[in-house]
């Protein structure tokens, strides 16, 4: 039997045409062009490129806009269900079983033919938000608030939460938000669903798998770790304690590190200046100076104790961005995966176009 390598570091394990990362240099790109690019895009845009791989001319993208807003309903029962759900401390939990539940309502549910799983595709990425804004709307007594087919992905989500329309800026911020989230090659939660796609289980399934995988705080449970290490830090005067506290204890600073980037995350980058700018839009930049500041502190402890530098990851400013859009960090992980449901779409058809039944060895001891 080979070497075995922990947390399959460095292993290549597919062939992938849906995105690429260079983390010496910090490079990201979906289907070949830089994120920085795909920034300032649509949410739609994106995901329409992330599945069929192309960025759609206007007419396609607007009849792909129009079948998305037409899907943002969920079916009543599942809101009735829902009730049952206890969100507190994570919401990933319902998402879970919303899906779970939504498997149940869908015709297609146990046909994974090209011609389902497109309408399947429609269905998911349209309702992900719809059932995170009902459960949190439940969960705080709140009436829940419909879909309003005017607005765009991001808008749509923050008005069916908040039931008034975002700022154009928030707006902004909550499509950039679910772009930067979408994709990001062999994570483990891509990883996962593959999984579960290479045995031909369906795609509601695979999804399942994706958002069981997303919950860890090692992964996209990072950024709730993010908001909450916020709140408990507090102010600017606490930040070198408690960072040499969990450097000195081998704990975790959450959305710092990453298995890939040796440098910058540029999706760091781009979420530190949208981040900055609804913080001044808002008049409070509490949380945003206050991570500049831990990002400062975490850099120098580096430094000074002969480490490579840790940079930030994406769950680290999308955490403050959240923060000043007054999001609750028991949200965190699902917003997190509304963006992220087009990435493991894509991976999943990839999977079933060309399959092989993931399965690899363990060495016995
Ligand atoms: N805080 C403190 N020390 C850290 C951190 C961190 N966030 N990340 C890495 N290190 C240290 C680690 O202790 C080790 O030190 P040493 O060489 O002295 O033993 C070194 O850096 C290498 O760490 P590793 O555990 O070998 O790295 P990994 O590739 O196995 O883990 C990671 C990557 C992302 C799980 C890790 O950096 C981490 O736990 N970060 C905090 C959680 C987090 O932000 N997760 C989000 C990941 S990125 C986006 C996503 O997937 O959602």
């Amino acid at each position: 039997m080979k070497q075995v390598k922990k947390g399959l570091e460095g292993v290549v394990a597919l062939d992938t045409q849906i995105s690429f990362i260079d983390g010496v240099h910090g490079i990201l790109k979906y289907r070949g062009i830089e994120i920085e690019k795909l920034a300032d895009l649509s949410y739609d845009a994106v995901s329409y490129l992330l599945i069929y791989g192309m960025i759609p001319d206007a007419e396609g993208l607007n009849e792909f806009s129009r079948e998305l807003r037409k899907e943002r309903k969920v079916h009543p029962h599942l809101l009735n269900m829902l009730n049952f759900c206890d969100f507190e401390n994570e919401s990933l939990d319902a998402l879970r079983t919303a899906i779970s539940v939504c498997a149940h309502f869908d015709e297609d549910s146990h046909d994974i033919s090209e011609q389902a799983n497109f309408r399947k595709t429609i269905r998911l990425i349209a309702r992900f938000p719809t059932m995170v804004a009902a459960f949190y709307r439940m969960a705080n007594g709140l009436e829940v608030i419909s879909p309003d087919p005017s607005l765009s992905h991001g808008a749509n989500f923050l008005y069916m939460l908040r039931g008034s329309r975002p700022t154009e800026l928030e707006a902004e911020a909550m499509e950039k938000d679910f772009i930067l989230s979408a994709e990001h090659e062999l994570n483990p939660s891509t990883f996962a669903l593959r999984i579960t796609a290479s045995t031909l289980s369906d795609l509601h399934s695979a999804i399942i798998s994706g958002l069981c995988t997303l919950k860890g705080p090692l992964h996209g449970g990072a950024r709730k770790g993010v908001m909450d290490m916020l709140d408990d830090i507090g102010s600017p005067d606490n930040i070198a304690a408690y960072v040499q506290e969990h450097l000195e204890h081998k704990k975790r600073i959450m959305g710092f590190g990453h298995r890939v980037y040796k440098t910058y995350d540029p999706r760091a980058r781009i979420y530190r200046d949208i981040a900055r700018k609804v913080a001044m839009e808002k008049g409070n930049s509490h949380w945003f100076d206050l991570a500049r500041e831990i990002e400062s502190v975490m850099y120098h402890e580096m430094v000074e104790n002969k480490h490579k530098p840790i940079y930030p990851n994406v769950d680290f400013y999308s955490g403050v961005l959240y923060k000043d859009l007054e999001i609750p960090s028991y949200l965190a992980t699902s917003i997190f995966a509304i963006g992220r449901i087009s990435g493991w779409i894509a991976h999943c058809l990839e999977q079933y176009g060309d399959n092989r039944v993931i399965r690899p060895r363990a060495h016995f001891v």
